[in-house]
């Protein structure tokens, strides 16, 4: 059956990105916080910085041809500053980020709605774009290559297949799971960068410069320093610890954040020196105590602490992986000789770690 290819129009400027379809978002109101303390421009952005080298380069470069920035494919654990990139880029580019995720576009029309409204240069943000549905991410193919979108009206003989012009855009995917991206979509990005845990150095600046925004005043540097080494190397996490910090100095102490208050506000969040919290420590003695040490599988683990498998592996165990305590090997997880350590159990056998 033949196609009627019946009309092509530019899309009109939508209303602002406050306003845009429901799947979408221009800002958490949740994360209200972090949008104050986020970074706003590449030059305040601290550590990653081959990425922000590599960014700095294209927005100067499409700026220069009066274009949109290329698409940008982020994979990485969560909390390293995906979605703050995203806001960096609109910022220097000048326009709007729309923020939106793979799983809240459950229908092509949820995407078109967007990205009808975005203007020239605009950035859409899809966070978890590996849970993208397979019938929206059609639809992004040639969105993304010719700024455009096909879709079909009726079917059977009087299918018509209506193209829309869209306005150059820049697409930003990000991921904890890049495994899982088709290649299809994957080859689709101009740029794809995996984001590293940020070092002790950089987690202290970002903590610095926190704390001149939200007004804290008496905060010793080594008490930065206790909190940036008990942060695991992610930014999301020194920003949380270190007003818990502030409160139980406000509250419990002199207002100062001295060392000793981030010990003892950490303590009471269960946050150790190495700054794992409960749930690390619960995962990690499953498998020393339920499953000797391993090898076990993840869904296993997963049973037995009652918790979500994809959690697990993208929130719990690239840190722990980091750290050295853990091992993924063909028959499932093990625990290091230094998770044993830490825990205070026996350590069975090198030989467990063998088969990665
Ligand atoms: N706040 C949170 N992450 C940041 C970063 N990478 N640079 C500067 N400030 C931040």
């Amino acid at each position: 059956m033949a196609k009627e290819r019946i009309v092509t129009r530019t899309a009109t400027p939508g209303e602002s990105a406050v306003e845009g379809a429901a799947a979408t978002r221009a800002v958490r109101a949740s994360d209200a916080y972090i949008a104050e303390i986020r970074p706003k421009r590449l030059q305040e952005y601290i550590g990653q910085k081959e990425l922000v080298e590599r960014l700095r380069i294209a927005i100067t470069a499409a700026k220069k041809r009066g274009d949109a920035m290329e698409h940008v494919l982020l994979h990485g654990p969560p909390g390293l500053g995906k979605t703050t990139i995203a806001h960096v880029i609109a910022e220097e580019m000048g326009s709007r980020a729309f923020v939106t995720s793979g799983p809240a576009l459950t229908k092509a029309g949820d995407l078109v709605g967007t990205l009808t409204k975005m203007h020239a240069n605009d950035v859409l943000f899809i966070d978890e774009i590996h849970r993208l549905p397979a019938a929206v991410e059609e639809y992004i193919y040639p969105a993304m290559e010719d700024r455009r979108i096909d879709f079909t009206l009726d079917s059977g003989m009087h299918a018509k297949v209506v193209t829309l012009n869209l306005e150059p855009f820049t697409m930003i995917g990000a991921t904890t799971r890049a495994g899982l991206l088709t290649n299809a979509l994957r080859s689709r990005f101009g740029i794809a960068h995996h984001l590293e845990f940020y070092n002790e150095a950089d987690l202290q600046r970002i903590l610095q410069r926190a704390t001149g925004i939200l007004s804290m005043t008496g905060v010793d540097a080594d008490a930065l320093a206790a909190i940036a080494c008990r942060s695991r190397g992610t930014p999301r996490i020194a920003i949380r610890l270190l007003r818990r910090v502030r409160d139980y100095a406000q509250v419990m102490g002199t207002g100062h954040c001295t060392a000793e208050s981030v010990m003892k506000a950490l303590a009471l969040e269960g946050v150790d020196a190495l700054g794992l919290d409960e749930l690390d420590r619960k995962y990690l003695r499953v498998i020393a105590q339920t499953y000797g040490g391993g090898p076990v599988g993840l869904e296993a683990i997963a049973a037995t602490l009652a918790d979500d498998a994809a959690t697990l592996e993208d929130a719990i165990e690239p840190y722990l992986l980091q750290l050295g305590f853990l091992a993924r090997t063909r028959q499932g997880r093990c625990l290091t000789k230094s998770a044993c350590e830490y825990l205070g159990v026996e350590f069975k056998s090198e030989s467990l770690l063998g088969g990665s």
